[in-house]
Formats: structure tokens, sequence, C-alpha cells
């Protein structure tokens, strides 16, 4: 389908311009003697139906023309197992290129520390993110993972360095095991448990009917929120990355819940450098660093002692919000 129309792409305003006039060519010479006023009305709707014709060819060929996902760099360099230190050095990135959304972005975390990115609906926390793990590339800048820039990787060497703990959890039909292995199929049960405990999970997996070989339907209706959350939590446990993304759920589970969420979230952040999409008052005010974004950029960075003494916008939100 593609390929047609590729072919067709260089020809296909002459193509339908062409059908057009024929069309008109042929209904006008049958109709025009008798029924003026009836082709009045016909020739407007056809216009009308070419017209968005038009539009929706011209919105395919569009997407034909999005750029392609650039190739991976043919000389990679490896990275086993990452320290953990990541920069982003002077970083300006648009999701189109006539409209650049982050202008000069500039910070370090040092391996082990934890970022909280706080800023308000569509200030550029998941933008922040998808540049980390490469979902998209930069426009201008670089990052760099312990001093490697991360174009130097292939996407697959860079994000094997990452876990991910997101709000919309994923499970899969299949076993309760097979779910927490799911980054790690050869893993022994053995391994398998040990996540789950590392995770405060492992208690309740052993209440369910099969235990670890309960089967998970699959929109995972047997299993709460936070349920769910743990296992994804196990899930990054056994896979032990030395880098975490995690999007702290702002969905409602109940007190006790969260609490145990909080712990896990907290024994996995251990160790790791950890990004952290922050909501909870305690979470950022334990960041080595929090970054503050405004409209893509970060316009405040520093621990929450630094940023409160600033007095600036952080301290004005944290006053009105959590104080
Ligand atoms: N795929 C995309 N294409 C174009 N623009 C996008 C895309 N994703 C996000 N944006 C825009 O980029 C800006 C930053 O969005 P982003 O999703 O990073 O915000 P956010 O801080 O994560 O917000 P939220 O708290 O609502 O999740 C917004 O103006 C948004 O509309
Ligand atoms: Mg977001």
């Amino acid at each position: 389908m593609k390929l047609v129309l590729s072919f067709l792409k260089p020809h296909w305003k002459l193509c339908l311009l062409t059908v057009f006039l024929l069309l008109v060519d042929v209904v006008g010479a049958l109709i025009i003697p008798t029924f003026a006023a009836q082709l009045m009305n016909e020739a407007s709707f056809m216009i009308n139906s070419l017209q968005s014709a038009l539009a929706s060819a011209e919105r395919t060929f569009e997407f034909l023309d999005d750029e392609e996902e650039i190739p991976d760099t043919a000389t990679p360099v490896n990275l086993d197992r990452a320290e953990g230190t990541i920069a982003f050095e002077h970083v300006s990135f648009g999701y189109s290129p006539v409209k650049i959304l982050m202008k000069d972005i500039s910070f370090t975390a040092k391996p082990g520390q934890k970022i909280a990115v706080v800023g308000s609906t569509g200030a550029g926390k998941t933008t922040l993110i998808n540049l980390l793990m490469r979902f998209y590339e930069v426009n201008g800048g670089a990052i760099t993972i312990d001093g490697i820039t991360s174009t130097d990787l292939t996407r697959k060497g860079l994000r094997k360095n990452f876990g991910m703990v997101l709000q919309d959890t994923w499970l899969f039909g299949g076993t309760i095991a097979e779910n927490i292995a799911y980054g790690k199929p050869d893993a022994t049960r053995e391994e398998i448990i040990k996540a789950a405990k590392m995770a405060k999970v492992d208690y309740f997996i052993r209440t369910m009917p099969q235990g670890y070989d309960t089967v998970i339907e699959n929109d995972a209706n047997n299993l709460s929120v936070g349920q769910r959350q743990l296992l994804t939590i196990a899930r990054v446990f056994l896979c032990d990355p030395p880098i975490l993304i995690l999007d702290e759920a702002t969905s409602s589970v109940d007190t006790r819940t969260e609490a145990e969420i909080g712990k896990a979230m907290k024994e996995l952040m251990s160790g790791r450098t950890s990004f952290v999409i922050a909501h909870r008052r305690s979470t950022i005010r334990d960041a080595d660093n929090i970054l503050f974004m405004e409209n893509g950029n970060i316009i405040e960075q520093g621990n929450h002692t630094e940023l409160l003494k600033k007095g600036g916008a952080y301290a004005a939100l944290y006053n009105s919000q959590f104080a």
C-alpha cells in the first residue's frame, strides 16, 4: 500500500484534478440543458466531496512524509550496566522542528540520586522521559549516560539500563510468575519469588488460588490497582536495572496499599539513579534534585531546602499546595 501511495505521490493532485474535470464534463454534458438548477446543487456537492477527498489525501501524504526513526549507529558503544550518571547538556527539542518546546535544558544526575520531576500538566515531564529513553531525538545539545552520548549506543543497548514503573500498569494474560518474569523470561522460580518478596507482594500472591501459577485475566480484573502496581514493581526488581523511571500514581488506592507501594518504590530506588514524576509531598521533599518544569523548560532546580530558600516558583507552589 505504502509503495503504491509513494508511486502516486508526485502525481496525486494532478490525478484528482483530472478525475474531477472528467466528472464535471460528463455530468455537465448530460444535464446542463434541462436541469441547470439541479446541476448547481450536484456540482457543489461534488466539489465538497472532492475537497474532503483532497484533504484526506493530503493528510495521508503528510503521514508518509513523516520522518522514519533514524537508524541506530553502525558502531555502537557497548554499555552493559551503566553506573548511572545521566546528563542533559543544553538540550533543545520540539515535537515539530518549527515549534521548539525545550529550549536549553541542562542537569546532571549522579549514580543513585533521586530526581523529582515536577510541574503542572503540559509542563514537559513526560517529554523529558521520552528523550531520556530515546523515543524522540533531541534537536540540539546531548544526553549522556556515564559520559557516553546516548546516540552512540543502540536504542536497545540504552533501554536495557532502564526500568519503568508507570501509572498504567501493563500485565498480560498469563500466570503471575510469567508476568513478573516478563523482562527476564529465563528467570528461575526462586528469582521470581525473591523479586516478589522485595516488592512486598509475595504474601498476597500466596493467598491466590494457584499462587504464582494463578492466571491473570487479560484485563487483570481479578487484581486491584495496587496489586497490579506491586507486580510491575516486582518485575523491575527482577531485571535489576541501574536507572529507574517512576510515574508516581495519583490514582485512588487505599492508604495502606499506598504506603506499601511507597515502601516498595523506596526500596526499588535505593542504589539506582531514579527519575520520579512526583506528586507526593514526601517524594519531592526527599529528592536529591528537583527539576521544576514550566512550558517545556526547567525553570528552577535544586533540593527542597534550596528551592524553598530561593522563594521562587517552587516555593510558591509548595506553600500553596502542600504547606
Ligand atoms: N506526541 C506529541 N506531539 C506533539 N506535542 C506533544 C506530544 N506530546 C506532548 N506534546 C506537547 O508537549 C507539551 C509537554 O507535554 P508533556 O506530555 O511532556 O507534559 P507533562 O508535563 O507530562 O503533562 P502531564 O502532567 O499532563 O502528564 C504539551 O504542550 C503537549 O501538548
Ligand atoms: Mg505526562
